[in-house]
């Protein structure tokens, strides 16, 4: 864990001088410890927390993955963080804000880390050479009045864990664990805020080309693919066609074409 408060200021320091964005991350929180930053950032933005509030936390001690399974990392070493978005454009398109942010963390992974390969595996895992780098957990409130509506985006990025947990061992990596450099995480999160407020600006104004984009970086797009339907429970076998322009994957299962909003793929 990060040695005292001097050195997280340090930190913060060094992530607000380098940070260019118009929105996300100027309103933060940097905590040393709490048990999740998604819940952290949901009680902020009850209280009014403004459009791209962040809540960062060197040691997360109970973070909450999807499908309510857990989230473990390692004090110091990773980013866990969450922020609060309050989006212009309207809740029917609050489901393509994870094709967005699944691009934004592509696209800083490939900036950080030349060479290496990444893939999205829907809805929002990052694949580093087909190993998983990174999660996402999206909650969002929606209101009568939309100005109360908000979005909770929480991102867990494996920066510097060298060692998981058994059970995930075959599966994860970091970007240390794929290029054997370390990385500052302040500039980690920097590169990825001005990435991803780029994609929302193009979800505001253009979400058919955030679709297309995404299509594009997708693990398995035409290959055999298992999902499994959260919601019945049932599993389905088929040809991974993309997503639709809602975001929800496009399976196609003998010539029939079938939409899931919610599941777990397996890649076969
Ligand atoms: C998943 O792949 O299941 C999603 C993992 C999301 C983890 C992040 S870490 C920061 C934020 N706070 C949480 O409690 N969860 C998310």
């Amino acid at each position: 864990m990060i040695a005292n408060r001097d050195a997280l200021a340090t930190l913060r320091k060094r992530f607000e001088s380098n940070l260019t964005t118009v929105a996300l991350g100027r309103h933060t929180q940097w905590l040393r410890e709490a048990e999740s930053t998604n819940s952290v950032a949901r009680i902020w933005a009850d209280q009014g927390a403004v459009h791209g509030s962040l809540v960062f936390a060197d040691h997360q001690t109970g973070g909450r993955g999807r499908h309510d399974r857990t989230w473990i990392t390692s004090p110091g070493l990773n980013l866990t963080v969450s922020l609060a978005l309050r989006p212009d454009f309207p809740a029917s398109r609050y489901g393509l804000i994870t094709l967005a942010a699944s691009l934004a963390v592509n696209a800083t992974i490939q900036h950080l880390c030349a060479a290496v390969n990444t893939k999205i595996k829907w809805p929002n895992d990052l694949l580093v050479n087909n190993r998983k780098c990174c999660g996402m957990l999206l909650e969002s409130v929606i209101a009568g009045d939309t100005r109360e509506s908000y979005v909770i985006l929480g991102i867990g990025l494996n920066v510097n864990e060298v060692e998981f947990p058994e059970s995930i061992q075959q599966v994860a990596t970091s970007l240390k664990l794929a290029t054997g450099q370390q990385y500052e995480r302040e500039f980690v999160l920097v590169e990825l805020l001005n990435r991803l407020e780029e994609q929302l600006r193009v979800l505001d104004t253009e979400p058919e080309r955030i679709v297309s984009a995404y299509q594009s970086c997708m693990a398995g797009l035409g290959n055999p693919l298992l999902v499994n339907d959260v919601h019945s429970g049932e599993s389905f076998e088929g040809i991974l066609m993309g997503v639709d322009s809602t975001g929800a994957l496009l399976l196609k299962m003998n010539t029939q074409v079938q939409a899931f909003h919610a599941g777990e793929i397996k890649l076969l």
